[in-house]
């Protein structure tokens, strides 16, 4: 018994020389008239790729959703999106996302979907993704890939990104060989998944579940873990209740107060600074106004809790052990709106109402944080007029407040090729400033002419930086 027509019906239910049309070429597929009997149809967004490496286990999580949705009485449809691969992608996957975002989009709104389950993982694929199926308004939910297992070099745990810097760092003063160096490059990707610290990917698949737009504790399940199928395939279930029901739709999850949750959460596991950047965006495209002042309001009254890298200690495996983002919204609470809407049918209380904790060294109580404020800072200053971003929870403390020598380059291939000169005028107080983040002509940072950046501060709430004096008043 459906809520409200199904839209698919405008394509499969007409006896007319379309609907002729719509069903004929379906069935080359092999499909049966049986699927045309006015069940729902369910869109399974794929963004698989072996380009987008955390993304290439997703044809088998797609399987899995398929179940789900047959099991449930719908007729699934997979389709395929564009895929942005963090790694492999160049000059970078951002350049793409408001075109994944488009494709989405438009995928949804032209096919005939009664819902869609939004099959995303490497970082700019989840935005994205949650970006399309904003603007459709077509009943959605999502399912992310998961993080890799812990990286394991010897005795040492590799987490992704993180550790390849410290690890390069290291091949280049010499304390590695090259063998070592090759060595634990096998070692630190060793399943599928996205990256298993706590960057874009991790951020946003928590972020996604923090809005109300995943079922419950789905951002920090192992992609090979097979719990992770079990969702995924509870997922198709759901996304055809969904169908049926006509929501709810993005519209009713993505509000102000889903935002605000989110936003929390995104401080209390100190996430990534990009996800600030994506949130905006999403909320632009949810009709929502989420000033930069509203994150700086919300760290300062938000306990950072989530001892995972690069900010703590654990990876994304151990933060799943712990309890993951039901355990961390449950501690949050009585700082969070409750009755927001999700996509369970549930409210964010009732979802996470009953979710343990069971590792307080990875997931702090709010009693006992790793600290009283979140783990993002916005910065305004002569050097970011518009406000800037600064992860002060993966900060060494001593460098919260700091006064160095800038040394300037004129863009990334000016710092390549020089970051290594021994004569560089570098020491470790030095500040290094990029006075172009984009190649030659392109528009990036502005320039600040022939006067170099002597001087930089970064406090909790300001950031200045002083051309061509010295030393910083
Ligand atoms: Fe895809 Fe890190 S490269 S999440």
């Amino acid at each position: 018994m459906t809520a409200q027509p199904l839209r698919s019906r405008n394509w499969f239910g007409r006896q007319d020389l379309d609907g002729f049309a719509h069903r004929s070429w379906t069935k080359s597929e092999g499909f049966s008239d049986v699927v045309f009997d006015g069940r729902p149809v369910i869109g399974i967004a794929n963004s698989w790729s072996e380009l987008t490496t955390c993304n290439a286990h997703l044809r088998q999580v797609a399987d899995a959703v398929k179940r789900g949705v047959w099991s449930a009485g719908g007729f699934p449809m997979e389709f395929p999106t564009i895929s942005l691969g963090e790694v492999l992608m160049k000059p970078t996957a951002m350049l793409f996302r408001n075109l994944m975002a488009m494709d989405v989009e438009e995928c949804i709104r032209a096919y005939p979907l009664d819902a869609v389950v939004l099959l995303s993982g490497c970082d700019k694929t989840t935005p994205a993704m949650l970006m399309g199926a904003a603007s459709a308004d077509v009943p959605a939910i999502m399912l992310t890939g998961g993080p890799m297992l812990n990286g394991r070099w010897r005795e040492e745990e590799l987490g992704s990104g993180t550790d390849l810097w410290r690890l390069w760092t290291e091949r280049r003063a010499g304390r590695l060989t090259e063998e070592e160096f090759c060595e634990a490059e096998s070692c630190m990707s060793r399943s599928s998944g996205h990256c298993m610290v706590m960057g874009t990917a991790s951020t946003m698949a928590s972020m996604a579940e923090a809005l109300g737009m995943t079922l419950t504790g789905n951002a920090a399940i192992p992609a090979v873990d097979a719990r992770r199928y079990a969702l995924a395939e509870l997922s198709g279930r759901r996304a055809v209740e969904m169908a049926l029901a006509g929501g709810p739709r993005p519209s009713q999850v993505l509000t102000a107060e889903a935002f605000d949750n989110a936003i929390r959460v995104e401080m209390a596991i100190g996430g990534s600074t990009n996800a600030i950047i994506h949130l905006v965006a999403l909320a632009g495209r949810a009709g929502v106004p989420l000033p930069l002042a509203r994150f700086d309001e919300l760290s300062r009254t938000t306990p950072f809790l989530l001892n995972v890298r690069p900010s703590g200690k654990y990876l994304m495996e151990d933060f799943f052990y712990a309890g993951g983002i039901p355990a961390v919204m449950r501690s949050l609470l009585p700082l969070l709106h409750g009755q927001a809407a999700t996509v369970t049918g549930k409210t964010i209380a009732e979802n996470v109402r009953n979710a343990a904790c069971w590792n307080e060294d990875v997931i702090r109580s709010i009693e006992v944080p790793i600290s009283r404020e979140g783990g993002l800072v916005i910065l305004t200053g002569n050097l970011c007029p518009d406000g800037a971003v600064l992860k002060q929870s993966a900060a060494s403390p001593h460098l919260l407040t700091h006064r160095g020598k800038a040394v300037v380059f004129e863009d990334h291939a000016d710092l390549h090729a020089r970051i290594d000169d021994p004569s560089l005028p570098v020491d470790e107080t030095s500040v290094l400033v990029l006075k172009r983040v984009g190649p030659k002509g392109a528009p990036g940072m502005p320039e600040w002419g022939a006067a170099p950046i002597s001087c930089g501060t970064a406090t909790r709430s300001s950031w200045t930086c002083r051309a061509g004096r010295s030393p910083c008043a």
